[in-house]
């Protein structure tokens, strides 16, 4: 009696344990620290090419905080509200509040990108209760201690949502739990307060809320919590460095992917509220007192805010609790978070979208034109550099890459420039976080994404891999297949690139190591991809034929990490962080977005 009964009691403890959520037809129910939410089973095969798992589970617009509209704006998230009974997430939450984008998109491409950045964007509203965040998974055991990769999304701090971005493929490849997360844009992400607790970078304090979430409910999903991989492209991947630099974020991640983008800049001084009350003018507040001021800018709407912002690029800010110090001190001092690091850049990420605005030269540019351009594209530059000289700068720059070429020929030049943007603007930062960060002893893995799609015949012959490229490959979007909602004409050879690479990156949120096929579904047959060292400085060449080599743009990497620090008195930086305020610094900030991604 006495042995069958805590046989049983022991039975119905496990079944509990295995049955925190349970499926029923095509719907599964997982438990929360908030509730309950009903996810749906998606059938992978009829839509994605040789999946490893026939369904898996998606949960939509799970909320990982409050709304923060009215007395929350602009401040750091709360817990949701919880609910009774399930809620269903099967649908996408809102996107956060956001102006149209700034970015042009050229029509013929258009279709393309449109079909994968607009995939769920386009039908979704937006407004200041966005912080929710989807969750891809085949098994939702709290055994199955599977991988977890967060997907940060891009789109300058300004726009886009993380449902746009499809985790099917990955999640139907692959033994992982994908999540994609919201965070605050615009200025209800970077306005300033004098509130001593959170003045600043609300934003990236919904990341780091998100990252709790996925600690406190992952396992309920399949996932690991101690095995948490973030992930992002463009300003999504320079939010995960600054994550890797945030005293905040410690513990909550364990690896760091980050694709064209790596934060290495100064950032803003706490306590300059002129652009909270420049629009807080706009919006008509009055602006003092400061507490008027701020009850009445967090009584406006949503639009009323958005209608009186500008669009800019916005400056993470060293508040003292997010960022103790500017991001270029936190790295040269090797204060980072000692995680693992896959980071890298796409051979050509100026070559046509981001430079449309400031002219493609198609047929070619002028030695003058190349030295026109430079104050712009130098701006950030002098920004790290508040003592140095930039009409000592600028000359160095022609000499280094107009100095051995032949400058009356038109395409030399422009593609000297392109070459410029592309170092000045992702290469070099992203060289100098692999090498400050493998000094770290942590693994460090680099790459270079280099295939042209084949989708883009349309862009002009001298295009190689520009900004976003890589994404279409690390979703699998050349897995969907014909009968998917959409779908985009890649090769089998495409195909393969893509499997490649989401392999890689899952085999590195498992492992640390994206040779790794430990726990994999399936292993490939893959080039090995050495791991970047001090001393080896080795990168992998992402292409329909992957190799490795090491130093990548060895001479141009010297340039601008080690000359043109001392040409421009490193020695001498000795403030945390320069004071940029918008007033003043707002137009060139806006134009040297095109330095930092849109
Ligand atoms: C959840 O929402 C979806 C989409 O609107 C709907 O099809 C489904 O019936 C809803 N489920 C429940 C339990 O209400
Ligand atoms: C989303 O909107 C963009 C821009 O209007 C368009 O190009 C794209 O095709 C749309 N995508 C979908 C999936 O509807
Ligand atoms: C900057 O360098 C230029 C050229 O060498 C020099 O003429 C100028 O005086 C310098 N400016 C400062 C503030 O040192
Ligand atoms: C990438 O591979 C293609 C096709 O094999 C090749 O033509 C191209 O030169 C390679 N890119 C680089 C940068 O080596």
């Amino acid at each position: 009696m006495a042995n069958s009964g805590t046989s049983a009691v022991c039975t119905a403890i496990f079944i509990s344990i295995l049955c925190i959520c349970y499926a029923f037809g095509d719907f599964v129910v997982v438990s929360t620290t908030s509730g309950d939410v009903q996810g749906y089973q998606f059938e992978t095969s009829p839509s994605i090419g040789s999946p490893a798992f026939d369904h898996i589970y998606i949960f939509k617009g799970i909320p990982y905080a409050a709304s923060t509209s009215g007395k929350l704006r602009l401040r750091p998230p709360q817990d949701p509200t919880p609910w009774e009974g399930i809620r269903n997430a099967t649908r996408s939450g809102e996107k956060c509040a956001q102006r149209p984008s700034i970015y042009p998109m050229q029509p013929e491409a258009a279709p393309l990108y449109g079909e994968f950045l607009g995939h769920d964007n386009n039908s979704t509203s937006a407004s200041e209760d966005c912080l929710n965040l989807n969750v891809y998974t085949h098994d939702v055991s709290v055994l199955a201690n599977q991988p977890v990769m967060v997907w940060i999304h891009g789109g300058g701090f300004t726009s886009g949502t993380g449902s746009s971005y499809p985790g099917e493929v990955l999640a139907a490849h692959h033994n992982v739990v994908i999540v994609t997360i919201n965070y605050r844009l615009g200025d209800f992400h970077s306005l300033q307060t004098l509130e001593e607790d959170a003045p600043a970078n609300f934003g990236y304090l919904d990341q780091i809320k998100a990252l709790q979430w996925v600690q406190a409910n992952i396992r309920n999903f399949g996932g690991d919590p101690e095995k948490v991989t973030i992930f992002g492209e463009s300003s999504g991947s320079q939010s995960v460095s600054l994550l890797v630099m945030s005293p905040l974020a410690t513990g909550l991640f364990h690896r760091a992917i980050s694709q064209s983008g790596v934060w290495i800049l100064p950032g803003r001084q706490v306590g300059d509220v002129a652009a909270t009350e420049t629009i807080a003018s706009a919006a008509g507040c009055v602006t003092t007192p400061y507490g008027d001021m701020m009850s009445c800018l967090r009584g406006k709407s949503a639009e009323d805010i958005l209608a009186a912002g500008r669009p800019g690029f916005p400056l993470p800010v060293v508040d003292g609790h997010f960022l103790m110090d500017a991001p270029n001190n936190l790295v040269k001092k090797q204060q980072l978070n000692k995680v693992d690091y896959l980071l890298g850049t796409n051979n050509d990420e100026y070559g046509w979208m981001l430079s449309i605005t400031r002219g493609l030269y198609a047929d070619g540019m002028t030695a003058a034109e190349f030295q026109a351009g430079l104050p712009y594209y130098l701006f950030f530059v002098g920004l790290t550099y508040p003592k140095g000289n930039m009409s000592v700068l600028i000359p160095a720059v022609i000499q280094e890459y107009l100095g051995s070429v032949d400058k009356d020929d038109l395409f030399v030049v422009r593609d000297q420039f392109v070459q410029l943007k592309n170092d000045v603007g992702f290469v070099a930062s992203t060289v100098l976080m692999a090498e400050t960060q493998s000094a770290q002893s942590v693994r460090v893995y680099q790459y270079e994404f280099q295939h042209r799609s084949s989708i883009f015949p349309f862009k002009p012959d001298f295009v190689k891999a520009e900004h976003m490229d890589e994404l279409f490959y690390v979703f699998g979007i050349p897995l969907l297949r014909q009968d998917a909602a959409w779908k985009l004409p890649f090769t089998d050879q495409e195909r393969d690139l893509s499997l490649d690479i989401m392999a890689y990156w899952v085999n590195f949120a498992n492992n640390g190591d994206p040779n790794d096929f430990s726990g994999a579904a399936r292993i490939r047959d893959s080039a090995d991809w050495p791991r970047y060292t001090p001393s080896s400085k080795a990168y992998m060449k992402l292409n329909l034929t992957s190799s490795a080599d090491v130093e990548l743009r060895e001479k141009r990497m010297k340039f601008w990490n080690e000359v043109v620090p001392k040409l421009m008195g490193e020695e001498d930086i000795t403030s945390a962080a320069v004071k940029v305020s918008w007033g003043f610094w707002g137009f060139p900030i806006l134009l040297a977005c095109f330095l930092c991604n849109i």
